[in-house]
């Protein structure tokens, strides 16, 4: 996961089934030849087969903003790895804060929703990231550490190559807000830190939280930041374009 720069559209409730899928299509064709980034989606689930189909034969990898924890059952309203993966999905969101604030999901059930994915061979994308109260209280990197200890504690270190950690401060998230490099490196220390005892190299760290073509190059300046989660501007196929193209001319991922 970390040879390349990885951008991961989050699409959200956004997007109808016919703007999804022709945002997929653009993006196929474009990203044909890109030598240092990987562009991912995640539209919503009835269009997850579509983009999916839309992108077949090209690099860009689809997939899903959440996945249930256990394989079937009585779990309404869940969706589960087995009908993802049919509906031609590689990964999945896990602990999106939006998730975690507007759903009441627990450190706990994201934990167990991303190794239920991992330990299926789907690959993760655990998100992580503090409130502004918790941030204005210099409590991010104990809101960080309380959200991946379950993570950290469960996960197989076979299985680890296939996570990737987005740091999402909730109050940069759709705000025009986005924290000073100095903080995201701080933060990105301190995830990469965690895993310590699971992984003999930090996971894969992206950014997310307001990523602009206007303020990508400079986050990507930060170390230890391998690439971005990017929500509203992952819709527009210029801006989503930009943000790649940025990418590209950073060169290869250090
Ligand atoms: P944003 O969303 O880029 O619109 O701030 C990011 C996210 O929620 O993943």
């Amino acid at each position: 996961m970390k040879s390349k720069r990885l951008l991961v559209g989050n699409w959200k409730m956004y997007l109808g089934s016919s703007e999804a899928t022709a945002l997929a299509s653009q993006l196929a064709t474009f990203s044909k030849d890109l030598k240092h980034s990987a562009a991912w989606i995640a539209p919503s689930f009835p269009h997850l087969a579509s983009c999916a189909q839309a992108a077949k034969g090209s690099p860009i990898q689809v997939g899903a903003q959440n996945v249930c924890w256990e394989a079937n059952g009585a779990f309404t309203g869940e969706v589960s790895l087995a009908s993802l993966k049919e509906c031609g999905c590689n990964f999945a969101i896990v602990g999106h804060s939006e998730r975690r604030l507007l759903c009441g999901e627990t450190p706990e059930l994201v934990a167990r929703r991303m190794n239920f994915a991992l330990q299926s061979n789907l690959q993760v994308i655990l998100c992580v990231g503090e409130t502004f109260e918790q941030h204005q209280d210099g409590e991010t990197h104990a809101a960080l550490a309380e959200q991946l200890a379950p993570v950290v504690d469960g996960l197989a270190a076979e299985h680890a190559d296939h996570l990737c950690v987005a740091y999402e401060p909730v109050w940069a998230i759709g705000t025009g807000r986005y924290p000073t490099n100095q903080e995201i490196r701080g933060a990105h220390e301190f995830i990469a830190q965690q895993f310590a005892r699971k992984m003999k190299d930090p996971p894969c760290i992206l950014y997310g939280g307001s990523v602009t073509p206007e303020n990508f190059e400079h986050i990507l300046g930060v170390p230890l930041v391998h690439g971005a989660l990017v929500g509203r501007a992952s819709l527009k196929f210029e801006q989503f374009r930009a943000l790649i193209e940025i990418s590209e001319r950073c060169g290869p991922i250090l």
